[in-house]
């Protein structure tokens, strides 16, 4: 198929990449402005402006590309029957803003397609979108930190960038964007001869920060590598927003979440049932949505954990012996659940903060003997299972300061740092003959079960996967 996309805009582009249509672009130099402010003049109605535009996009390409399908799209914001461009000024934006606060306005997305010439199919989207009411100071504080992207967008926000500032939103993840994907797969396929395109799913990882996180990179390679109609990205959640923006993303049609710090208590509180591993931990990194809206929210690093070891140790068992566990944070409580489900007989928890260590212990289960700071070398001789879950050892921290030379050299060591990938902690075990598992494994095996869920394919873990997200 020969399909130009009459835009110059790399979100639509991306946007038709997720469902795996290739395109090639061609910027359609249209007069947009003077055709709006014409339409305007004679009192056209938004979406006919929206309708107008695409067409002039997709004609005036077509026109010098008659033998293709020619793909013209335009978005406007309409607010009570006027529409809202992109604002020119700060000033443009603060009072954009101040209209459209705490109040619903109508995203309307146009797609027209032209062949030989002609227009041969055509679709309109409208997507509501209803904001919070903004203070003074938060839109003044918005108008200043984000004056660099919105200026680029109508209205002057990038829902993806800031779905919190939403309460509601009735409609489609990517006809918000600015494409109305899953019209177009289905014309494309019904039309054009050896079509077979479906309607992209879309997934996020939530999370404050989360411009670290390397979720969008292998949940992005999995979904290239498997040829999966998709899209996952990364979105920042300032704290306490979690419920209300999970939502939001809901109605626009996100059909899975990854949430990390410090969203994860949070993740499971909102969800309408808690997977049993999910519910011991306390805690979640998974949300699964169904087609009526409902949320099931599972913890993986369990999972990620032992299958990291079970794939990277092959002689180690978690029943042949008692574990010691250094750490009694968050990613302790998954690893202490994990070993305890896959048997393991009995665990000593070490923590700097000893109360810690007793609660956790308490809320988890009697198999898990808490042991003081200072006597976690005393067990090394003992135990056949030693967990780092702090994060000493991380590049740019403190070293975790312990003497293993009275190690079982039966001991299977690991560490969840994984930067550096060998932590020193690892070093010094593998000098004893313990056989030492680099914590990378379990990022990305737990992201395994989601994939899965949310994209109907159970992803590969291989080197490949493991060299992009450690670049
Ligand atoms: P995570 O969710 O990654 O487990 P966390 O909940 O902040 O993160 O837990 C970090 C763990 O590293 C805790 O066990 C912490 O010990 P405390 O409970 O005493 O805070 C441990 N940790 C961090 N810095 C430490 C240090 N300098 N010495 C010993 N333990 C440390």
């Amino acid at each position: 198929m020969d399909l130009i996309l009459a835009s110059q805009s790399s979100t639509r582009w991306r946007i038709l990449s997720c469902a795996r249509i290739i395109a090639k672009a061609v910027s359609p130099q249209i007069d947009e402005e003077n055709i709006t402010r014409s339409l305007m003049a004679e009192k056209a109605m938004p979406r006919d402006i929206a309708d107008t535009l695409a067409e002039h996009k997709a004609k005036k390409v077509s026109i010098k590309n008659p033998l293709s399908w020619v793909l013209g799209c335009d978005q406007v914001l309409d607010f009570e029957g006027k529409v809202f461009g992109k604002p020119k000024t700060q000033e443009d934006l603060r009072q954009s803003l101040i209209r459209l606060s705490g109040e619903t306005h109508r995203l309307i997305t146009a797609n027209v397609m032209y062949h030989n010439t002609k227009p041969m199919w055509r679709h309109i989207s409208v997507s509501h979108m209803t904001m919070h009411p903004m203070t003074v100071t938060e839109i003044e504080t918005y108008v200043e930190k984000s004056w660099p992207d919105a200026q680029h967008s109508a209205g002057g926000y990038y829902f993806e960038k800031t779905p919190h500032l939403f309460s509601e939103v009735r409609g489609n993840w990517f006809d918000i964007m600015g494409l109305s994907i899953g019209p177009i797969a289905e014309y494309l396929n019904q039309h054009v001869n050896g079509s077979v395109f479906n309607a992209p799913t879309v997934a996020a990882v939530l999370g404050h920060p989360i411009a670290h996180s390397k979720s969008p990179c292998m949940h992005g390679h999995w979904l290239e590598t498997n040829k999966i109609s998709g899209s996952y990205i990364a979105i920042d959640i300032p704290p306490g927003k979690l419920f209300q923006t999970v939502k939001v993303l809901i109605g626009a049609g996100v059909m899975g979440f990854n949430v990390t710090l410090p969203h994860k208590e949070d993740a499971l509180a909102l969800a309408d049932y808690q997977t049993p591993r999910a519910k011991a931990i306390g805690a979640a990194n998974t949300l699964v949505v169904d087609l009526k809206g409902s949320i099931t929210a599972d913890n993986t690093d369990g999972y990620g954990f032992i299958t990291n070891l079970k794939v990277n140790s092959s002689d180690w068992f978690p029943q042949a012996g008692s574990a010691l566990v250094l750490g009694a944070g968050g990613a302790s409580r998954a690893v202490l659940s994990s070993l305890i489900e896959a048997g393991a007989p009995k665990i000593y928890l070490s923590n700097r903060t000893l109360q810690r260590a007793k609660d956790v212990a308490l809320q988890l289960s009697p198999l898990i003997e808490v042991i003081d700071w200072e006597d976690k070398e005393r067990y090394l001789s003992t135990v056949t299972t030693v967990v780092n879950t702090t994060s000493l050892g991380m590049t740019g921290k403190p070293p975790l300061e312990i003497d293993l030379s009275s190690i079982n050299p039966k001991a299977m060591v690991t560490d969840l740092v994984y930067t550096p990938l060998e932590t020193p902690f690892l070093v010094q075990a593998r000098s004893f003959g313990c056989s030492v598992v680099g914590g990378v494994g379990m990022l990305l095996h737990q992201g395994t079960p989601g994939f899965e869920a949310w994209f109907g394919t159970c992803p590969t873990v291989d080197s490949e996967v493991e060299a992009l997200v450690l670049k």
